[in-house]
């Protein structure tokens, strides 16, 4: 398949692209703005294959867009660029609307205008797959209930509701104009890659550090994580084989507290590093004052994406937290400039000290 991946340089799309080409796609053609999230150093391994290649571009820009597809002859979008987290839509929701909103608008509109000039064969075949989170549906009580694809829309945040918004817009062109869309909602990703301004990698990297580890109220909120590369599968399976028109949710049956993630983190570090005055490094976890409006729990039902396209997650939260914190380790050429030059870990959100929560 001629696959476009919008967002090809951020967290996911990254691992999207490097799973395509280890997959044998075609063509991968990732377009990304390069937002302070992109990073082009994530595609490294794949940034010479003759498969692949990038333009750096504004899903906004449908002109452009339509170029893009025409150029490249794309038979399927995989739409992941968005501004992606929760404490920056906090300070700063424009951008959000602007990107999450109006850019999937605009992405649509050039995806329709190019599915209308295909023949009849590659009408059938071309897909729009939307890629979306569970935030959408809002948040569940600590003890009980999980969202499943008929779950009532009820986002909380800028940042949820611009991706409602967006997930509304994507089931409309379907619906109203016969664009062959496919959704996915999906839990928590962590894994190699990410930005460290997310829960995961900023307390690896800060345990590695061995700095104040911040947690939000109590870190009783609750997440389902699933390792990026099982999403990676999921969201190609979706693309190649989910039903159009239908919506899939993508989860890893892997429910913590995010109290308990940073203990796992700081046990691994401790055990791969161990603190020269060998105390455990969770003495470095420090409670801080709470997200605004901080959703308690998502918990993700995958049954459906099990049951009709054989999709499983390979890696348990224990393996792939382990991968993780390893791949930290050992990939300090990554990460290092990101902390240092682009990104000084400050709070965002509440306005104060460094924090960061899973979104
Ligand atoms: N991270 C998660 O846990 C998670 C979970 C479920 C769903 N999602 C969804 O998956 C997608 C990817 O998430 P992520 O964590 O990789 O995000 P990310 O912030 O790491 O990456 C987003 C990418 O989109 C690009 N981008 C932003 N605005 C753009 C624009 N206007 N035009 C072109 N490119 C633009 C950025 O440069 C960046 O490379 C998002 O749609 C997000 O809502 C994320």
């Amino acid at each position: 398949m001629r696959i476009l991946v919008t967002g090809g340089a951020g967290f996911i799309g990254s691992a999207v692209c490097r799973h395509l080409i280890a997959s044998g796609a075609e063509l991968v053609v990732n377009v990304d703005k390069l937002t302070y999230a992109g990073n082009l150093a994530s595609l490294r391994t794949i940034e010479n294959y003759p498969n692949y290649t990038f333009h750096r571009a504004d899903i906004g820009d449908e002109a452009r867009m339509l170029d893009i597809l025409r150029a490249e002859r794309i038979e399927a979008i995989m739409h992941l660029a968005a501004e992606s987290h929760v404490d920056r839509s906090i300070d700063g929701p424009a951008a959000f609307i602007q990107t999450n909103v109006v850019g999937t608008f605009k992405l649509l509109n050039a995806a329709l205008a190019y599915w209308r000039g295909l023949d009849d064969e590659g009408q059938a075949r071309f897909r729009f797959h939307h890629v979306s989170t569970d935030e959408v549906f809002g948040d569940l009580p600590l003890d009980e209930g999980v969202f499943t694809e008929e779950s009532p829309y009820a986002p909380a945040s800028p940042y949820s509701a611009s991706k409602a918004a967006s997930d509304h817009l994507a089931r409309a062109w379907h619906r109203t104009y016969g664009l062959p869309v496919v959704l996915s909602n999906c839990s928590n990703n962590y894994g190699p890659y990410h930005f460290p301004e997310k829960l995961i990698p900023l307390v690896i990297l800060n345990g590695i550090e061995e700095r104040p580890l911040p947690i939000y109220g109590q870190g009783a909120n609750v997440r389902d994580w699933l390792y990026v590369e099982d999403h990676a599968r999921a969201l190609e399976l979706v693309v190649s084989k989910g039903t159009v028109g239908e919506s899939y949710n993508i989860g890893g049956r892997a429910e913590r507290s995010n109290l308990s993630v940073v203990e796992s983190i700081c046990d691994i570090l401790d055990a791969r590093r161990p603190r020269a005055n060998g105390k455990s490094r969770r003495d470095l976890i420090t409670f801080v004052a709470d997200r605004p409006g901080h959703d308690r729990r998502y918990a993700i039902d995958p049954a459906k994406i099990e049951r009709e396209l054989g999709w499983r997650a390979e890696e348990s939260f224990e393996s792939g937290l382990a991968l993780t914190v390893d791949w930290y380790l050992e990939n300090e050429w990554w990460w290092r400039p990101i902390r240092e030059q682009r990104y000084g870990s400050e709070r965002l959100g509440a306005g104060r000290m460094a924090n960061a929560d899973s979104t």
